[in-house]
């Protein structure tokens, strides 16, 4: 009994510290048939959307991007493009160049990034506007465009937007930092047209459209655009019968999904855990983008903070210390999780992190909040493999395909930096629809680049109606 004891004893001084990790997180590893369930749910929601007579209740609005085609390579065309609402601000220029034969198109473009200054972010909307005119005005100057012509200009807007056309977007709501006043229900090509006189806006483009445009000049099979950023995104390439509010049924068209906006309604009520309900309480818009906030790039080290903070308090690490600036909203950043979770470093980098908050951590310590980041992660990336398996079972059926070869154009801070994301998600993706070949397709500035190619296509099209 005595040596039980001593054994009993010396495991649990051995305990290997990601267990009381993966014990305290439960609710946050989710298992395959979870987020086959999740899956589910998310189809049930796009159906809502889609649906004439329940989207106006719908949580996932599944917006008509009014992009009909992508680019074929042989589009052409000079465009100024502006990006507003991701990671960066940023104006270019951009030179599509027609592919003939088996030569394919090509793109050229020069950018600039601007800071957007905080204060605008919740300051009035024609001051967000003129701002965005002042940085087109210094690109013109710097790179020597003539400012007496008029230039065509493409908007990527990382917003959702109700869009009657390409060049009529009425403005839903903020998402991520962005909370500026007084835009709701106005037409954003108008306030541009407003804020900036001497261009002709084309084509206003969700950031998912953008970026599934410019990998389809790539990759024809391209019909999937996926964001995963500060926020997160996709749209796909829809049947045109089922896009109930537009008119027509020949075709298909891109369809934006907003997906962020997932569980607002609820839907996700079982998968919640107590530390989204706080990211969620502490954030500019409670209620609002469930789904984003277990994901995006804002939010995954927020969760992590505030796991860690409680199972301090708890006792579970650092000997039950905690730090002021543990209990500080936005002491760990998302770039933290990335560094913490980096092949060799990690636990070098957890440990310098910890002590960057003022914590003293043994090594036990570090590798259990290494574990954190993992489990907090792992379930985003999990998530957005869920809500993709559902678009990509719905193309399926849609297509009435036994097997579908598809490609996934995906951009964004999270996808990009984050040291295992990528792996994981294609990993999980691969086995929740065993049926879909699917190529991931890494968009190389592809929300800039790709509103330029929006406003191509669209002109390619109207010039070939006219012949
Ligand atoms: C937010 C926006 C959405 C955008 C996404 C990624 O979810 O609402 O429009 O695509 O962020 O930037």
């Amino acid at each position: 009994f005595a040596v039980h004891l001593v054994s009993f004893f010396f495991s649990k001084l051995q305990e290997d510290p990601t267990k009381k990790v993966d014990r305290f997180l439960y609710s946050m590893c989710l298992n395959d048939g979870q987020l086959s369930d999740i899956s589910a749910r998310f189809q049930a929601e796009m159906k809502k959307g889609l649906s004439i007579e329940s989207n106006a209740a719908a949580a996932v609005k599944m917006l008509p991007a009014h992009v009909r085609s992508t680019p074929d390579g042989t589009e052409k065309g000079q465009f100024l493009a502006l990006d507003l609402g991701g990671s960066k601000f940023k104006v270019l220029q951009v030179k599509v160049r027609e592919g003939t034969g088996i030569r394919k198109g090509e793109v050229e473009m020069e950018e600039q990034t601007y800071p957007v200054p905080r204060e605008l972010l919740s300051g009035r909307g024609t001051e967000l506007f003129d701002h965005v005119s002042k940085c087109l005005k210094d690109f013109l100057h710097e790179k020597n465009i003539s400012l007496e012509k008029k230039h065509p200009l493409a908007f990527t807007f990382s917003f959702p937007c109700e869009q009657s056309s390409l060049n009529k977007a009425l403005f839903l709501n903020w998402s991520k930092h962005y909370r500026a006043r007084g835009l709701q229900g106005k037409d954003m090509i108008q306030a541009l047209r407003e804020a900036i006189d001497r261009t002709g806006v084309l084509a206003l483009v969700n950031d998912t459209v953008a970026t599934m445009m410019t990998c389809g000049f790539d990759d024809q099979h391209c019909e999937v655009g996926l964001i995963i950023g500060t926020g997160t995104n996709a749209c796909y390439m829809e049947e045109m019968r089922h896009v109930d509010l537009v008119e027509g049924d020949e075709g298909r068209m891109c369809v934006n999904t907003e997906w962020g906006a997932f569980g607002d309604d609820g839907a996700l009520k079982d998968y919640i855990t107590e530390f989204d309900r706080d990211v969620d309480a502490a954030s500019s818009n409670p209620g609002r983008q469930i789904f984003e906030k277990m994901v995006g790039g804002m939010y995954l080290g927020e969760l992590v903070r505030l796991v860690v903070l409680k199972m301090a308090k708890q006792g579970l690490l650092f000997d039950g210390c905690v730090s002021d600036a543990l209990r500080t909203k936005g002491r760990i950043t998302t770039a933290n999780v990335a560094a913490m979770e980096e092949y060799k470093n990690g636990l070098k980098n957890t440990r310098d992190i910890l002590m960057d908050l003022d914590l003293t951590p043994s090594p036990d310590d570090c590798i259990a909040v290494q574990h954190v980041s993992t489990i907090v992660s792992f379930r985003s990336s999990n998530l957005v493999a869920a809500g993709l398996a559902a678009i990509l079972t719905r193309i399926q059926q849609n297509r009435n395909l036994r097997t579908l070869r598809i490609t996934v154009g995906v951009d964004g801070t999270v996808y990009k930096t984050h040291p295992q994301y990528p792996k994981r998600l294609h990993k999980v993706v691969r086995r929740l629809v065993p049926d879909c070949h699917v190529r991931f397709l890494l968009s190389d500035s592809g929300s800039s680049k790709g509103a330029a190619l929006v406003a191509a296509v669209a002109q390619r099209l109207a010039s070939q109606r006219q012949k």
